[in-house]
């Protein structure tokens, strides 16, 4: 199967990278790094989420970082929003796009957002409903699609049916997570091969944690699927507070060196995201999560 000529990257370091680190972190080095990234190229940026400061407090800045970044003409800006409290303030924050999230497990849904998998689904729906009124576009994320840390194995049957419905609720895309990072390239297109028959190809995207060093192998096994929108995460930042151990999301500088590989273009320019990388991982006085990143310093 030939690979897509274009790849589009989903950069989710301030959001799913910051959501976990457990010291503070200023809303001006966070606006930092959203402005060093749109610098680099990066089209679409997860700058944050309005979600409980109880459940996640470090990304109870959100508001203030939307209002002080510096907007790029082509750059979309998002941010979580889990229900109506939440699509509410992003819409007071002047957001123009954010993302649902529910997850293919029932246990990591209850630990994550409090409810049932039906219940996330029933309160999307209002969400989607105001959303469409003010001219917002909503994408829908699915967790543990690839294992979770409280059941263990789950169905791709099951993923497929939260992803089908998620996408006939409205949401333009379906982003399938795999949040502990233990799938493997195989069951990765598996998993596509099954989803793809309820939501179409080019309305799926990848999201790899890289727990089990699995998520560039992942995502070649995404691109044979036919997949060509990847979430990632500069410096290979974060981790889900709600799935103990799991680490962070694939390095996007490792991503789009592999892309580059292939000659699949993104638009992205490497050496400003290693910069932006380099300057984050610093900040938080952490090893730099990109191999990549990595060995263009030592070299
Ligand atoms: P709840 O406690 O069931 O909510 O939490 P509630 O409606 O009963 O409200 C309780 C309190 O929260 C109230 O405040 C509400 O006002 C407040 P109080 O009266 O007690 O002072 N509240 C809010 N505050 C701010 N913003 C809001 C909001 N909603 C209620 N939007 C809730 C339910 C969903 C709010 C909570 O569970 C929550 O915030 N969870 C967030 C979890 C989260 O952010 N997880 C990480 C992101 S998901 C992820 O990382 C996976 C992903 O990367 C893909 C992958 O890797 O798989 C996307
Ligand atoms: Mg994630």
């Amino acid at each position: 199967m030939s690979l897509p000529k274009q790849v589009r990257l989903v950069e989710v370091g301030p959001r799913d990278g910051l959501q976990n680190e457990q010291q503070p972190i200023s809303v001006t080095d966070k606006v930092r790094l959203v402005n060093d990234l749109s610098a680099a190229g990066l089209s679409y940026i997860e700058v944050g989420s309005f979600v409980s400061p109880k459940w996640v407090p470090q990304m109870a800045g959100s508001a203030e970082v939307f209002a002080q970044i510096q907007r790029k003409a082509g750059v979309t800006y998002a941010a979580l929003t889990p229900n109506m409290k939440g699509l509410e303030a992003a819409i007071e924050a002047g957001v123009k796009e954010v993302a649902v999230f529910g997850a293919a497990s029932e246990a990591f849904s209850q630990k994550n957002i409090n409810c049932s998998i039906a219940e996330s689904l029933a309160r999307f729906a209002p969400l989607m409903e105001a959303a469409r009124e003010h001219d917002i576009r909503v994408r829908g994320y699915v967790s543990c699609v690839l294992g979770c840390p409280y059941e263990g194995e789950v169905a791709p049957a099951k993923v497929a049916e939260v992803a089908r419905e998620l996408y006939a609720m409205g949401c333009y895309e379906v982003s399938l997570g795999d949040t502990i990072g233990t799938g493997t390239p195989g069951k990765t297109r598996t998993l596509f091969d099954t989803v793809a028959r309820e939501v179409p190809r080019e309305r799926l995207a990848g999201h790899f944690h890289d727990t089990y060093g699995q998520a560039l192998a992942n995502i070649y096994a995404s691109l044979l699927e036919g997949i060509a929108v990847f979430d990632s995460s500069v410096a290979g930042l974060g981790g889900c507070p709600y799935a103990k151990g799991a680490s962070g999301n694939v390095a996007s500088e490792d991503v789009l060196y592999m892309f580059s590989g292939l000659d699949i273009a993104t638009g992205i320019d490497l050496d400003s995201l290693i910069g932006a990388g380099q300057r984050i991982s610093q900040l938080l006085g952490r090893a730099n999560g990109s191999r990549v990143a990595r060995a263009r310093q030592a070299g």
